[in-house]
Protein backbone atom coordinates (compact mmCIF):
# COMPACT_ATOMS: atom_id res chain seq x y z
CA UNK A 1 0.00 0.00 0.00
CA UNK A 2 1.20 3.18 -1.03
CA UNK A 3 0.51 5.41 2.16
CA UNK A 4 1.91 8.90 0.77
CA UNK A 5 -0.16 8.61 -2.58
CA UNK A 6 -3.13 8.02 -0.38
CA UNK A 7 -2.30 10.83 2.17
CA UNK A 8 -2.28 12.98 -0.95
CA UNK A 9 -5.48 11.67 -2.21
CA UNK A 10 -7.76 12.52 0.71
CA UNK A 11 -5.96 16.34 0.82
CA UNK A 12 -8.10 16.22 -3.02
CA UNK A 13 -11.12 14.37 -1.70
CA UNK A 14 -11.74 16.38 1.82
CA UNK A 15 -11.27 19.89 1.03
CA UNK A 16 -11.95 22.28 4.30
CA UNK A 17 -11.47 25.03 3.10
CA UNK A 18 -12.27 24.68 -0.88
CA UNK A 19 -16.16 25.35 -2.31
CA UNK A 20 -16.58 21.59 -4.25
CA UNK A 21 -16.88 22.44 -7.83
CA UNK A 22 -16.76 18.61 -9.34
CA UNK A 23 -20.40 17.02 -9.26
CA UNK A 24 -18.62 13.62 -8.18
CA UNK A 25 -17.85 15.32 -5.03
CA UNK A 26 -21.15 17.36 -4.58
CA UNK A 27 -23.50 15.98 -1.59
CA UNK A 28 -27.45 16.55 -0.81
CA UNK A 29 -29.01 20.19 -2.31
CA UNK A 30 -31.41 18.49 -4.12
CA UNK A 31 -34.34 21.22 -3.46
CA UNK A 32 -31.91 23.96 -3.29
CA UNK A 33 -30.60 23.27 -7.15
CA UNK A 34 -34.19 22.25 -8.07
CA UNK A 35 -35.35 26.30 -6.76
CA UNK A 36 -32.30 27.70 -8.77
CA UNK A 37 -32.70 25.59 -12.34
CA UNK A 38 -36.52 26.48 -11.70
CA UNK A 39 -35.48 30.16 -12.20
CA UNK A 40 -33.53 29.89 -15.01
CA UNK A 41 -36.07 27.93 -17.05
CA UNK A 42 -38.69 30.78 -16.49
CA UNK A 43 -37.28 33.60 -18.45
CA UNK A 44 -37.11 36.91 -16.43
CA UNK A 45 -36.75 35.01 -13.14
CA UNK A 46 -33.91 35.65 -11.07
CA UNK A 47 -32.65 34.03 -7.61
CA UNK A 48 -30.93 34.93 -4.35
CA UNK A 49 -29.15 32.50 -2.42
CA UNK A 50 -28.56 33.33 1.36
CA UNK A 51 -27.49 31.34 4.50
CA UNK A 52 -24.59 31.59 6.98
CA UNK A 53 -20.75 30.98 6.69
CA UNK A 54 -19.35 27.87 5.22
CA UNK A 55 -22.67 25.67 4.40
CA UNK A 56 -21.89 25.62 0.90
CA UNK A 57 -23.47 28.85 -0.73
CA UNK A 58 -20.58 29.22 -3.36
CA UNK A 59 -19.80 25.06 -3.84
CA UNK A 60 -24.04 25.27 -4.80
CA UNK A 61 -23.59 28.46 -7.39
CA UNK A 62 -19.82 26.31 -8.84
CA UNK A 63 -21.98 23.06 -9.39
CA UNK A 64 -24.52 24.63 -10.87
CA UNK A 65 -22.63 25.71 -14.17
CA UNK A 66 -21.65 22.37 -14.33
CA UNK A 67 -25.40 20.80 -14.01
CA UNK A 68 -26.51 22.89 -16.34
CA UNK A 69 -24.08 22.14 -19.07
CA UNK A 70 -25.45 18.86 -19.18
CA UNK A 71 -29.67 19.61 -19.14
CA UNK A 72 -29.50 22.85 -21.05
CA UNK A 73 -28.62 21.79 -24.79
CA UNK A 74 -27.35 25.39 -25.93
CA UNK A 75 -24.30 27.04 -25.22
CA UNK A 76 -23.79 28.29 -21.70
CA UNK A 77 -22.08 31.30 -20.88
CA UNK A 78 -21.54 31.93 -17.24
CA UNK A 79 -19.34 34.32 -16.03
CA UNK A 80 -18.42 33.62 -11.63
CA UNK A 81 -18.23 37.23 -10.05
CA UNK A 82 -16.33 36.99 -6.37
CA UNK A 83 -17.27 40.84 -4.51
CA UNK A 84 -15.14 42.55 -2.84
CA UNK A 85 -15.07 45.33 -0.18
CA UNK A 86 -13.83 47.86 -2.69
CA UNK A 87 -16.53 46.90 -5.43
CA UNK A 88 -19.31 49.02 -6.56
CA UNK A 89 -22.07 48.06 -8.69
CA UNK A 90 -19.98 49.54 -12.03
CA UNK A 91 -17.06 47.12 -11.01
CA UNK A 92 -19.26 44.45 -10.64
CA UNK A 93 -20.28 44.85 -14.11
CA UNK A 94 -16.78 45.59 -15.26
CA UNK A 95 -15.99 42.09 -14.35
CA UNK A 96 -18.55 40.49 -15.64
CA UNK A 97 -18.60 41.96 -18.80
CA UNK A 98 -14.83 41.40 -19.05
CA UNK A 99 -15.55 37.33 -17.96
CA UNK A 100 -18.21 37.01 -20.70
CA UNK A 101 -16.03 38.29 -22.97
CA UNK A 102 -13.29 35.88 -22.09
CA UNK A 103 -15.43 33.02 -21.96
CA UNK A 104 -16.42 33.72 -25.62
CA UNK A 105 -12.80 34.13 -26.32
CA UNK A 106 -14.34 37.80 -28.40
CA UNK A 107 -11.33 39.94 -29.01
CA UNK A 108 -11.75 43.25 -27.94
CA UNK A 109 -12.44 46.00 -30.32
CA UNK A 110 -9.35 47.68 -32.15
CA UNK A 111 -9.90 51.24 -30.30
CA UNK A 112 -11.98 52.24 -27.48
CA UNK A 113 -13.07 49.57 -24.90
CA UNK A 114 -16.02 49.85 -22.80
CA UNK A 115 -15.66 46.94 -21.01
CA UNK A 116 -12.09 48.47 -19.53
CA UNK A 117 -13.38 51.87 -19.31
CA UNK A 118 -12.54 52.06 -15.41
CA UNK A 119 -14.75 55.50 -15.90
CA UNK A 120 -17.39 54.70 -17.12
CA UNK A 121 -20.06 54.65 -14.81
CA UNK A 122 -22.67 51.26 -15.73
CA UNK A 123 -26.31 51.74 -14.55
CA UNK A 124 -28.83 49.46 -14.45
CA UNK A 125 -30.00 50.67 -18.49
CA UNK A 126 -26.72 50.21 -19.84
CA UNK A 127 -26.32 46.66 -18.01
CA UNK A 128 -29.37 45.34 -19.76
CA UNK A 129 -29.00 46.81 -23.04
CA UNK A 130 -25.47 45.07 -22.97
CA UNK A 131 -26.54 41.94 -21.51
CA UNK A 132 -29.08 41.95 -24.40
CA UNK A 133 -26.21 41.79 -27.00
CA UNK A 134 -24.38 38.30 -25.79
CA UNK A 135 -28.05 36.48 -25.36
CA UNK A 136 -28.06 35.64 -29.23
CA UNK A 137 -24.79 33.84 -28.18
CA UNK A 138 -26.26 31.42 -25.71
CA UNK A 139 -27.88 30.77 -22.32
CA UNK A 140 -26.60 33.68 -20.18
CA UNK A 141 -26.04 32.27 -16.12
CA UNK A 142 -24.19 34.92 -13.82
CA UNK A 143 -23.17 34.28 -10.53
CA UNK A 144 -22.29 37.38 -7.83
CA UNK A 145 -20.92 36.01 -5.04
CA UNK A 146 -19.94 37.13 -1.59
CA UNK A 147 -22.19 40.44 -2.74
CA UNK A 148 -22.66 40.71 1.07
CA UNK A 149 -18.97 42.37 1.22
CA UNK A 150 -19.93 45.34 -0.96
CA UNK A 151 -19.67 48.25 1.18
CA UNK A 152 -20.88 50.92 -1.43
CA UNK A 153 -24.13 52.33 -0.13
CA UNK A 154 -25.83 52.36 -4.08
CA UNK A 155 -25.14 48.73 -5.47
CA UNK A 156 -27.91 47.10 -3.30
CA UNK A 157 -30.72 49.21 -5.10
CA UNK A 158 -29.26 49.21 -8.31
CA UNK A 159 -28.98 45.69 -8.21
CA UNK A 160 -32.72 45.89 -7.93
CA UNK A 161 -33.21 47.96 -10.30
CA UNK A 162 -31.38 45.34 -12.95
CA UNK A 163 -33.12 42.74 -11.83
CA UNK A 164 -36.62 43.79 -12.35
CA UNK A 165 -35.10 45.73 -15.64
CA UNK A 166 -33.55 42.51 -16.90
CA UNK A 167 -37.11 40.92 -15.82
CA UNK A 168 -39.65 43.31 -17.86
CA UNK A 169 -37.87 43.20 -20.63
CA UNK A 170 -37.95 39.18 -20.63
CA UNK A 171 -33.39 39.21 -21.17
CA UNK A 172 -32.80 36.11 -21.73
CA UNK A 173 -29.97 35.85 -19.06
CA UNK A 174 -30.52 34.55 -15.19
CA UNK A 175 -28.72 36.37 -12.60
CA UNK A 176 -27.93 34.15 -9.26
CA UNK A 177 -26.85 36.55 -6.39
CA UNK A 178 -25.02 34.64 -3.15
CA UNK A 179 -24.11 36.13 -0.35
CA UNK A 180 -23.88 35.90 4.31
CA UNK A 181 -27.06 36.91 5.21
CA UNK A 182 -30.47 35.58 7.43
CA UNK A 183 -33.07 36.73 4.46
CA UNK A 184 -32.98 38.40 1.49
CA UNK A 185 -33.70 41.73 2.57
CA UNK A 186 -29.66 41.91 3.81
CA UNK A 187 -28.59 41.62 0.43
CA UNK A 188 -31.03 43.77 -1.76
CA UNK A 189 -32.61 46.77 -1.11
CA UNK A 190 -36.34 46.99 -1.17
CA UNK A 191 -36.66 43.49 -2.42
CA UNK A 192 -40.60 43.89 -2.54
CA UNK A 193 -40.58 45.27 -5.39
CA UNK A 194 -39.26 42.49 -7.42
CA UNK A 195 -40.77 39.78 -5.41
CA UNK A 196 -42.57 38.00 -8.67
CA UNK A 197 -39.82 37.72 -10.76
CA UNK A 198 -36.77 36.69 -7.64
CA UNK A 199 -36.49 33.14 -6.07
CA UNK A 200 -35.43 33.49 -2.61
CA UNK A 201 -33.55 30.82 -1.49
CA UNK A 202 -32.22 30.09 1.81
CA UNK A 203 -28.94 27.71 2.30
CA UNK A 204 -29.69 25.66 5.21
CA UNK A 205 -27.38 23.86 7.66
CA UNK A 206 -26.66 20.53 6.45
CA UNK A 207 -29.03 17.59 7.26
CA UNK A 208 -27.02 14.75 9.04
CA UNK A 209 -27.53 12.67 6.75
CA UNK A 210 -25.84 14.24 3.60
CA UNK A 211 -23.19 15.22 6.17
CA UNK A 212 -22.68 11.66 6.38
CA UNK A 213 -22.68 11.10 2.91
CA UNK A 214 -19.68 13.37 2.40
CA UNK A 215 -17.63 11.22 4.84
CA UNK A 216 -18.70 7.79 3.31
CA UNK A 217 -18.56 8.45 -0.19
CA UNK A 218 -15.34 10.49 0.01
CA UNK A 219 -14.10 7.44 2.13
CA UNK A 220 -15.11 4.63 -0.86
CA UNK A 221 -13.18 6.89 -3.46
CA UNK A 222 -9.79 6.47 -1.31
CA UNK A 223 -10.61 2.76 -0.55
CA UNK A 224 -11.01 3.55 3.24
CA UNK A 225 -14.08 2.99 5.53
CA UNK A 226 -14.65 3.97 9.04
CA UNK A 227 -16.56 2.94 12.38
CA UNK A 228 -19.75 3.95 13.32
CA UNK A 229 -18.58 5.45 16.16
CA UNK A 230 -16.05 7.74 14.50
CA UNK A 231 -18.59 8.71 11.76
CA UNK A 232 -21.22 9.88 14.31
CA UNK A 233 -18.38 12.07 15.98
CA UNK A 234 -17.50 13.26 12.90
CA UNK A 235 -20.88 14.38 11.50
CA UNK A 236 -22.68 15.49 15.30
CA UNK A 237 -19.53 18.07 16.20
CA UNK A 238 -19.84 19.65 12.58
CA UNK A 239 -23.55 20.57 13.57
CA UNK A 240 -24.26 20.62 10.05
CA UNK A 241 -21.41 22.89 8.85
CA UNK A 242 -20.33 20.73 5.47
CA UNK A 243 -16.60 22.73 5.94
CA UNK A 244 -15.90 21.05 9.43
CA UNK A 245 -17.11 17.52 7.95
CA UNK A 246 -14.07 17.77 5.69
CA UNK A 247 -11.70 19.08 7.99
CA UNK A 248 -11.91 16.39 10.83
CA UNK A 249 -12.67 13.42 7.72
CA UNK A 250 -9.65 14.61 6.69
CA UNK A 251 -7.56 14.96 9.76
CA UNK A 252 -8.98 12.15 10.95
CA UNK A 253 -8.28 9.75 7.58
CA UNK A 254 -4.38 11.54 8.42
CA UNK A 255 -4.44 9.53 11.59
CA UNK A 256 -5.86 6.75 10.27
CA UNK A 257 -3.21 5.96 7.43
CA UNK A 258 -0.55 7.65 9.49
CA UNK A 259 -1.25 4.42 11.88
CA UNK A 260 -1.47 2.08 8.59
CA UNK A 261 -4.75 1.26 9.16
CA UNK A 262 -7.80 1.80 6.10
CA UNK A 263 -10.77 2.01 8.69
CA UNK A 264 -11.27 5.66 10.71
CA UNK A 265 -11.60 4.55 14.24
CA UNK A 266 -12.74 6.77 17.20
CA UNK A 267 -8.54 7.55 18.33
CA UNK A 268 -8.42 8.79 14.67
CA UNK A 269 -11.33 11.44 15.78
CA UNK A 270 -9.37 12.41 18.44
CA UNK A 271 -6.51 12.84 16.95
CA UNK A 272 -8.12 15.36 14.36
CA UNK A 273 -9.61 17.04 16.84
CA UNK A 274 -6.42 17.61 18.57
CA UNK A 275 -4.67 18.47 14.89
CA UNK A 276 -8.41 20.87 14.11
CA UNK A 277 -7.60 23.20 17.10
CA UNK A 278 -4.62 24.34 15.58
CA UNK A 279 -5.55 24.16 12.10
CA UNK A 280 -9.15 25.99 12.07
CA UNK A 281 -9.10 29.70 10.53
CA UNK A 282 -6.50 31.56 12.57
CA UNK A 283 -9.54 34.23 12.84
CA UNK A 284 -11.91 31.75 14.90
CA UNK A 285 -8.88 30.54 17.30
CA UNK A 286 -8.29 34.49 17.98
CA UNK A 287 -12.60 35.12 18.40
CA UNK A 288 -12.22 31.99 21.06
CA UNK A 289 -9.84 33.02 22.58
CA UNK A 290 -10.83 36.66 23.12
CA UNK A 291 -14.17 35.43 24.05
CA UNK A 292 -12.77 33.33 26.95
CA UNK A 293 -9.79 35.21 28.30
CA UNK A 294 -8.90 35.78 31.60
CA UNK A 295 -6.21 36.71 33.49
CA UNK A 296 -8.06 34.76 36.51
CA UNK A 297 -9.99 31.42 36.98
CA UNK A 298 -13.28 32.28 35.46
CA UNK A 299 -16.29 30.48 33.83
CA UNK A 300 -16.17 32.18 30.66
CA UNK A 301 -15.04 29.05 28.60
CA UNK A 302 -17.69 26.67 30.28
CA UNK A 303 -20.24 29.62 29.73
CA UNK A 304 -19.60 29.20 26.37
CA UNK A 305 -19.34 25.09 26.15
CA UNK A 306 -22.82 25.37 27.59
CA UNK A 307 -23.75 27.83 24.41
CA UNK A 308 -22.70 25.21 21.84
CA UNK A 309 -24.16 22.85 23.46
CA UNK A 310 -27.71 24.31 24.49
CA UNK A 311 -30.97 22.93 23.00
CA UNK A 312 -31.82 25.86 19.97
CA UNK A 313 -34.73 26.77 18.18
CA UNK A 314 -34.71 25.80 14.56
CA UNK A 315 -32.97 29.01 14.14
CA UNK A 316 -29.77 28.08 16.13
CA UNK A 317 -31.33 30.30 19.14
CA UNK A 318 -31.18 29.20 22.65
CA UNK A 319 -32.71 31.27 25.98
CA UNK A 320 -30.42 31.75 29.14
CA UNK A 321 -32.71 28.90 30.75
CA UNK A 322 -31.31 26.24 28.19
CA UNK A 323 -27.83 26.78 29.54
CA UNK A 324 -28.70 25.19 33.07
CA UNK A 325 -28.83 21.76 32.22
CA UNK A 326 -25.32 21.59 29.93
CA UNK A 327 -23.89 23.94 32.80
CA UNK A 328 -24.74 21.05 35.79
CA UNK A 329 -22.93 18.37 33.07
CA UNK A 330 -19.73 20.83 32.68
CA UNK A 331 -19.24 21.95 36.02
CA UNK A 332 -21.46 19.01 38.09
CA UNK A 333 -23.18 21.46 39.85
CA UNK A 334 -26.12 23.63 39.88
CA UNK A 335 -26.44 26.71 38.18
CA UNK A 336 -29.78 29.28 38.32
CA UNK A 337 -29.71 31.69 35.08
CA UNK A 338 -28.61 34.15 37.20
CA UNK A 339 -25.42 32.49 37.59
CA UNK A 340 -24.12 33.60 34.57
CA UNK A 341 -26.07 36.34 33.33
CA UNK A 342 -23.19 38.85 33.27
CA UNK A 343 -21.07 35.83 30.93
CA UNK A 344 -23.45 36.17 28.41
CA UNK A 345 -23.62 40.03 28.16
CA UNK A 346 -19.96 40.05 28.47
CA UNK A 347 -20.07 38.06 25.12
CA UNK A 348 -22.45 40.72 23.49
CA UNK A 349 -19.94 43.09 24.18
CA UNK A 350 -17.03 44.14 21.83
CA UNK A 351 -14.48 43.50 24.86
CA UNK A 352 -15.41 40.01 24.60
CA UNK A 353 -15.54 40.35 20.35
CA UNK A 354 -19.05 39.58 20.30
CA UNK A 355 -19.08 36.64 19.79
CA UNK A 356 -23.05 36.21 20.74
CA UNK A 357 -26.21 38.56 18.95
CA UNK A 358 -28.72 39.14 21.68
CA UNK A 359 -32.32 39.31 20.29
CA UNK A 360 -35.90 40.35 21.77
CA UNK A 361 -36.61 41.85 24.79
CA UNK A 362 -35.24 41.51 27.87
CA UNK A 363 -38.09 38.88 29.35
CA UNK A 364 -37.62 36.52 26.75
CA UNK A 365 -34.03 37.13 25.50
CA UNK A 366 -32.73 34.42 22.51
CA UNK A 367 -28.81 34.29 21.63
CA UNK A 368 -27.04 33.14 19.38
CA UNK A 369 -23.36 32.48 17.90
CA UNK A 370 -22.64 35.48 15.52
CA UNK A 371 -20.25 32.96 13.68
CA UNK A 372 -21.96 29.79 13.26
CA UNK A 373 -18.06 28.25 12.46
CA UNK A 374 -16.87 29.19 16.09
CA UNK A 375 -19.64 26.39 17.82
CA UNK A 376 -18.00 23.09 16.51
CA UNK A 377 -14.78 24.52 17.86
CA UNK A 378 -16.18 25.41 21.08
CA UNK A 379 -17.50 21.74 20.94
CA UNK A 380 -13.75 20.78 19.99
CA UNK A 381 -12.37 23.12 22.73
CA UNK A 382 -14.51 21.65 25.23
CA UNK A 383 -13.58 18.01 24.45
CA UNK A 384 -9.93 18.91 24.86
CA UNK A 385 -9.87 20.74 28.10
CA UNK A 386 -12.18 17.74 29.30
CA UNK A 387 -14.73 19.96 30.63
CA UNK A 388 -17.32 17.44 28.77
CA UNK A 389 -16.69 13.57 27.15
CA UNK A 390 -18.30 12.20 23.96
CA UNK A 391 -21.18 10.69 25.98
CA UNK A 392 -22.07 14.49 27.05
CA UNK A 393 -21.89 15.71 23.55
CA UNK A 394 -24.11 13.17 22.87
CA UNK A 395 -21.74 11.74 20.10
CA UNK A 396 -22.36 8.48 21.12
CA UNK A 397 -25.47 7.10 19.31
CA UNK A 398 -28.01 5.99 21.61
CA UNK A 399 -31.18 4.32 19.77
CA UNK A 400 -33.64 7.35 21.37
CA UNK A 401 -30.78 10.08 20.94
CA UNK A 402 -30.75 12.51 18.37
CA UNK A 403 -27.67 13.07 17.04
CA UNK A 404 -27.58 16.87 17.01
CA UNK A 405 -29.90 18.84 19.78
CA UNK A 406 -32.36 20.04 17.24
CA UNK A 407 -35.16 17.86 15.92
CA UNK A 408 -35.09 19.20 12.66
CA UNK A 409 -33.25 21.07 9.68
CA UNK A 410 -32.40 24.16 11.52
CA UNK A 411 -32.68 27.37 8.57
CA UNK A 412 -30.43 29.56 10.52
CA UNK A 413 -28.22 31.09 13.51
CA UNK A 414 -25.82 33.24 11.62
N1 LIG B 1 -22.97 20.02 -1.07
C1 LIG B 1 -21.74 19.81 -0.59
N2 LIG B 1 -21.17 18.57 -0.63
C2 LIG B 1 -19.94 18.36 -0.14
N3 LIG B 1 -19.17 19.32 0.42
C3 LIG B 1 -19.65 20.57 0.49
C4 LIG B 1 -20.95 20.88 0.00
N4 LIG B 1 -21.20 22.19 0.20
C5 LIG B 1 -20.08 22.68 0.78
N5 LIG B 1 -19.15 21.74 0.96
C6 LIG B 1 -17.82 21.95 1.58
O1 LIG B 1 -18.01 22.83 2.68
C7 LIG B 1 -17.02 23.83 2.73
C8 LIG B 1 -17.65 25.22 2.66
O2 LIG B 1 -18.28 25.37 1.41
P1 LIG B 1 -18.45 26.76 0.65
O3 LIG B 1 -19.22 26.47 -0.58
O4 LIG B 1 -17.14 27.45 0.50
O5 LIG B 1 -19.36 27.54 1.72
P2 LIG B 1 -19.82 29.08 1.77
O6 LIG B 1 -19.64 29.66 0.39
O7 LIG B 1 -21.25 29.01 2.18
O8 LIG B 1 -18.97 29.72 2.80
C9 LIG B 1 -16.05 23.50 1.60
O9 LIG B 1 -15.01 22.76 2.14
C10 LIG B 1 -16.84 22.66 0.64
O10 LIG B 1 -15.98 21.76 0.03
MG1 LIG C 1 -18.51 31.30 -0.30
Amino acid sequence: MEWDVLDLKASHIFTPSAPIDSEKLFRGRKAQVKDVVDAINQKGRHAILFGGRGVGKTSLGKILRQKLSTIEPCTIISPYITCDTSDSFSSIWRKAFLEIRHILRDEPPDEYDLYKDHQFEWTPYEVRSNLELFTSRGLLYLVIDEFDKVECPDTRQFMADTIKLLSDHSVNATLLIIGVADDATGLIDNHQSIDRCLAQISIPRMPQTECESIVTSGLVTLGMSIQDSALFEIVGLSKGLPTYVHLLALLASRAAIDAKRLKIESVDVKRAIERAISHSEETIRAEYEKATFSPRETIYPQVLLACAMANTDEYGRFQPSDLCEPMRVITKKEYKTQGFTVHLKAFCETERGFVLKMLGAEYRRKYHFRNPLLQPYVLMKGLHAKFVNEEDLRLRRLDDMPLFNYSHEPTGGY
